[in-house]
């Protein structure tokens, strides 16, 4: 008699897919591509970045940065390719003289821009783990800008919105030259970005920090005033750092890395919700959570930890280069539970009263990625708000960055997310502002389950905490674990729970009559693949214009 012994293994499953969740239906085509010519997860988040570069203008870049989360069989890896500040910033370059915050100066225009890190970045990821050439992968992002791409309406729609804003305010960008005849339902062309792509796919990272394209940028700057130079280009790089690599429950969580605020502002959140919010265990082993999902008590208890773990964000975290970020202490297991044991279960905490626990002693894009080898990409990627600066590159075809905002231009004064900073976070010459974009993989023996990820700002971590709730806690299918109602709080504003596409009407009343003030407000769109004992679901949220697909890898 044979007897044959059956291991499940998450990773067997994964093997037998090849999945992505991306913001636009242009780019995931161009990623499953990659994928069914044999190319793995980085490949395709390669060749994804650069067709969001061209179809996707208000977030998909060139011009900004970004960080990747990388999971294949020789390990984690995580590429931190933010932009910097320009050589000739300053802590104060955002203050008029009475060193009052001039807000639409970080914002809008030729001075709101840090050095682009994204074609750095995706280059890094290339030579450490791409397979396929890297002129293949540029390529897809030539043929969109070259021969044009149809608008799809709701991107018709943001860039006319855009302009019609913009119109309005005192700025001086030139968007409109660019994008104002694009036009939903219509072919629209990008000849300058093809050529800018053209050498990037001839030069890799020298056909835009060097040569040609570095001199058009340098040369904008200089008739426009900006302060981005052709040195700042040629010193950026793009770093490869250890991901914040934290354990909760059986699960590894592998995210962001500072300068992103995302990995351990998620851990934080995710393990003082198991020490508050403990499963009951039934006869069958089967476990209930404590609170129904999207309850008052539920939304409450995650308010409490979203204003302990924003006190600590706006104090710690920063760029590591520049500012110690003591990551190992937040993410301390007896750290963790001194602060949870702050929280309280029927009132609100007196916001003023959260302090950084240790002193005891508009628009982004993500997508997702999973290839037929196990290995998983999970990439966020900016420009800052919706189309950036709103200024365009002249004679290179792309928009800049907003992101000199994300610093804390005066300690204690929100930006434009409402995050607040001091000394960990303030400008510096080639320091990268903190994020809190918080690409992250979560594996359970070390297979891939979860590949998540979202834009939205300071509601990113969010997002992302509770995708992996809805999944992991919930059981939720990865399409409703998207789309549920999602809320969100950060100490500042003062008790203000953001809540997005409706918590019940009940729930907020009763969240109201506890002294919280409830807003409605949209948060960015998740990505998300999850790898299940069934098979590998993907979902984008149904709101977006994203597009999740998985692909069965046929049988040998
Ligand atoms: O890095 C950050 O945290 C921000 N610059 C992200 C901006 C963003 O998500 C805007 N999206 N909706």
């Amino acid at each position: 008699m044979i007897s044959l012994l059956c291991v499940f293994s998450f990773s067997s499953v994964a093997q037998g897919h090849r999945a992505i969740a991306a913001p636009d239906t242009f780019s995931s085509d161009v990623g499953m591509a990659v994928l069914q010519k044999g190319g793995n997860a980085i490949d395709a988040a390669i060749a994804v970045q650069f067709a969001l570069a061209v179809t996707l203008p208000e977030a998909g870049n060139i011009g900004g940065g970004g960080f990747m989360v990388i999971h294949t069989d020789r390990g984690n890896d995580f590429i931190d390719y933010r932009e910097t500040a320009p050589a000739a910033a300053s802590r104060d370059m955002y203050l008029d003289k009475d060193g009052n915050v001039e807000r639409l100066k970080s914002l809008f225009g030729i001075y709101a821009s840090g050095t682009p890190g994204t074609v750095a970045g995706m280059w890094e990821a290339h030579k450490k783990y791409g397979t396929l050439p890297w002129a293949e992968l540029v390529q897809p992002a030539i043929d969109l800008a070259e021969n044009g791409f149809i608008v799809p309406e709701k991107l018709g729609k943001k860039i006319s919105s855009y302009i019609e804003r913009m119109s309005k305010r005192d700025v001086d960008i030139n968007f409109v030259d660019y994008f104002g005849h694009a036009k939903s339902g219509e072919l629209f062309k990008q000849p300058e970005l093809a050529e800018t792509l053209k050498r990037i796919r001839d030069n890799g990272t020298d056909g835009f920090y060097k040569g040609k394209t570095a001199q058009i940028i340098a040369d904008f700057m200089t008739q426009k005033g900006g302060l981005l130079t052709a040195k700042d280009l040629a010193d950026y790089t793009a770093k490869l750092r250890e991901p914040v690599t934290t354990q909760w429950r059986n699960y590894t969580l592998v995210s962001a890395a500072p300068p992103s605020s995302g990995g351990v502002a998620i851990s934080q959140w995710l393990n003082m919700y198991d020490l508050l919010a403990p499963r009951t265990k039934a006869a069958d082993g089967s476990l209930t959570p404590m609170h129904p999902h999207n309850s008052t008590e539920y939304v409450h208890l995650l308010a409490e930890i979203g204003k302990r773990v924003f006190a600590d964000r706006s104090e710690y975290l920063g760029d590591p280069d520049f500012y110690k970020v003591p990551v190992a202490a937040l993410t301390n297991p007896e750290y963790i539970a001194k602060r949870a044991s702050g929280v309280k279960r029927k009132s609100i905490s007196t916001t003023e009263k959260i302090r950084p626990g240790l002193t005891e002693s508009e628009q982004t894009t993500h997508f997702s990625i999973l290839d037929q080898y196990g290995n998983a990409v999970s990439n966020t990627t900016t420009i800052n708000l919706s189309f950036g600066s709103g200024v365009v590159v002249e004679g290179a075809g792309f928009l800049l960055n907003n992101e000199m905002d994300d610093f804390s231009v005066k300690a204690g004064v929100p930006n434009f997310f409402g995050a607040v900073g001091g000394v960990a976070n303030e400008i510096q010459p080639f320091k990268r502002m903190l994020s809190s974009m918080s690409p992250t993989i979560v594996l359970e023996d070390g297979d891939v389950r979860l590949v998540t990820g979202a834009p939205g700002g300071t509601t990113i971590i969010t997002s992302v905490y509770q995708s992996i709730l809805n999944t992991l806690e919930f059981n939720m299918s990865a399409q409703d674990a998207v789309d549920a109602p999602r809320f969100h709080h950060q100490l500042l504003p003062k008790d203000e729970i953001r809540h997005h596409k409706g918590l019940q009407q009940s729930v907020i009343d009763e969240l109201n009559d506890m002294g919280y003030k409830v807003k409605e407000r949209r948060f960015g769109d998740l990505h998300l693949i999850h790898v299940k004992e069934e098979g590998v679901e993907a979902a984008s949220e149904s709101h977006g214009r994203g597009k999740a697909q998985v692909s069965a890898v046929a049988p040998k």
